[in-house]
C-alpha cells in the first residue's frame, strides 16, 4: 500500500511540473486531490487497514496529499502569468483599440426654437408665465370675447374631454386672462409676459396641420401703450430673430379678443422680397397673429379699459423652424424620426 502511495506521488508530481495551462491543471486537480481522486481513495481506504500500517500510512498520506496541494497552488500561478503574458503577446487584450461610440441625444428642434424665443423675448423685458394645457371652456373661449355659438369658434375645432366645459386649449390666449388675474391685482399692475405652450386642435393631420404644436402668446399691459409700441416691438423681434435688416410689414385682420387686428407677415428670407417658391412667390411670409386687446378682455382680466390698454401677439416655434430652415411638413415634428429630428 506504501508503494502505490509512493508510486502515485511521484507521478503526480512528474505530471505537474509538465502543465502549461489552466484547463490542463483543472484535470490535474480533478484527477488526483478531487472526491473521487487518487490520493483520496488511499486515503478512504487507510480506515480497514491492520492497526500498525495504518498509523504510518496515514501519517504519509497526508503528508503527500499536502506537498501535492502546495504544488498545485504554486503551479497555478505559474501558469495564470505565462497564459496572461501570451493573451498580451498574441494581441487578445488590444488597448489600443477605440473606444464603443456612445450615441448622445439632442434637444428637439422645437425647444430649441422656444429657447430661442425665451431669450429674445427676456432682453426685451418679457418673463415666461406657464399656463394650464387643460382648459375650461370660458377662459379658452368666452372671456375671450367668443361667445358660444360665435361663429369664430370654427377657428378653433375642439378637443373635448368627458368632463363637460373641460377642454384642451386650442390656443394659449387664454393665458392672457390667467395671467392678468394672477398678476394683475385687480387691475392695478402693468403685466409684460409671454405664454409659450403646446395647444390642441381637433383636425385632420396634413402636411399643413397637427392636432398639437407649441405658440407662444405675448402680452403688454399698461397705461399708455398703443398700437406703435405693438408695431415697435413686434419688428425689433423678427429682427433679432431673423437678421438687423428684416422688413416687416402689417395686414389688417380679425380676431374676437384684439382691436384692431393684424397679421404680421416678414420680409422672405430665402429670396428677401424678390418673390420664391417658400413664399410662394409673394415676397412676404406670416410670421405672427395680434392685435391691441379687446377692452371685453381686459375687463375680463380685471382692468379698466378706460385707463389700461395692451397689445397681445401669438406665433407658432413649428411654424418660424420652418420658415428658418425650410422645412415643408408639419408632421416631421411628432413623426419621431431620427433622420429628421437629428438635423437640428
Ligand atoms: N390666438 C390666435 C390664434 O390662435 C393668435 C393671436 C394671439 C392673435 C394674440 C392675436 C393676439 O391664431
Amino acid at each position: 500500500m506504501l508503494e502505490k502511495l509512493e508510486a502515485l506521488y511521484k507521478e503526480a508530481t512528474a505530471a505537474l511540473d509538465g502543465i502549461t495551462t489552466s484547463d490542463a491543471l483543472r484535470e490535474w486537480e480533478i484527477k488526483y486531490l478531487g472526491k473521487k481522486g487518487a490520493v483520496t481513495e488511499i486515503m478512504r481506504g487507510v480506515g480497514g487497514l491492520p492497526k500498525e500500517e495504518r498509523a504510518n500510512l496515514g501519517k504519509r498520506a497526508n503528508e503527500i496529499k499536502n506537498a501535492l496541494s502546495t504544488g498545485y497552488a504554486e503551479r497555478e500561478v505559474l501558469v495564470k502569468e505565462q497564459e496572461l503574458a501570451q493573451d498580451l503577446e498574441t494581441g487578445a487584450v488590444d488597448v489600443t483599440l477605440p473606444g464603443r461610440p456612445r450615441p448622445v441625444g439632442g434637444l428637439h428642434p422645437s425647444t430649441q426654437m422656444l429657447r430661442n424665443f425665451y431669450t429674445i423675448w427676456a432682453e426685451m423685458g418679457f418673463q415666461v408665465y406657464r399656463s394650464r394645457d387643460v382648459e375650461d371652456d370660458d377662459t379658452n373661449f368666452t372671456l375671450l370675447n367668443i361667445p358660444p355659438h360665435h361663429p369664430a369658434r370654427d377657428m378653433w375645432d375642439t378637443f373635448h374631454t368627458t368632463t363637460p366645459g373641460v377642454i384642451l386649449r386650442t390656443h394659449t390666449s387664454p393665458g392672457q386672462i390667467r395671467a392678468m388675474r394672477e398678476f394683475g391685482e385687480n387691475g392695478t399692475q402693468p403685466i409684460r409676459v409671454i405664454l409659450p405652450g403646446m395647444c390642441y386642435r381637433y383636425e385632420q393631420v396634413s402636411v399643413r396641420s397637427e392636432i398639437q404644436f407649441n405658440q407662444v402668446e405675448g402680452l403688454a399691459i399698461g397705461k399708455n401703450i398703443r398700437m406703435t409700441d405693438l408695431k415697435g416691438t413686434i419688428s425689433e423681434f423678427a429682427k433679432r430673430m431673423f437678421s438687423p435688416d428684416t422688413r416687416v410689414r402689417y395686414r389688417s385682420s380679425y380676431f374676437p379678443f384684439t382691436e384692431p387686428s393684424m397679421e404680421v407677415d416678414a420680409e422672405c428670407l430665402l429670396c428677401h422680397g424678390e418673390g420664391c417658391a417658400m413664399c410662394k412667390y409673394s415676397g412676404w411670409l406670416e410670421i405672427a397673429g395680434c392685435g391691441m386687446v379687446h377692452p371685453t378682455v381686459l375687463r375680463n382680466g380685471g382692468y379698466d379699459p378706460e385707463v389700461w390698454s395692451g397689445f397681445a401677439f401669438g406665433m407658432g416655434p413649428e411654424r418660424m423652424i420652418n420658415l428658418k430652415f425650410g422645412v415643408q411638413d408639419i408632421r416631421y415634428y411628432w413623426g419621431n424620426d431620427l433622420r429628421f429630428l437629428e438635423q437640428f
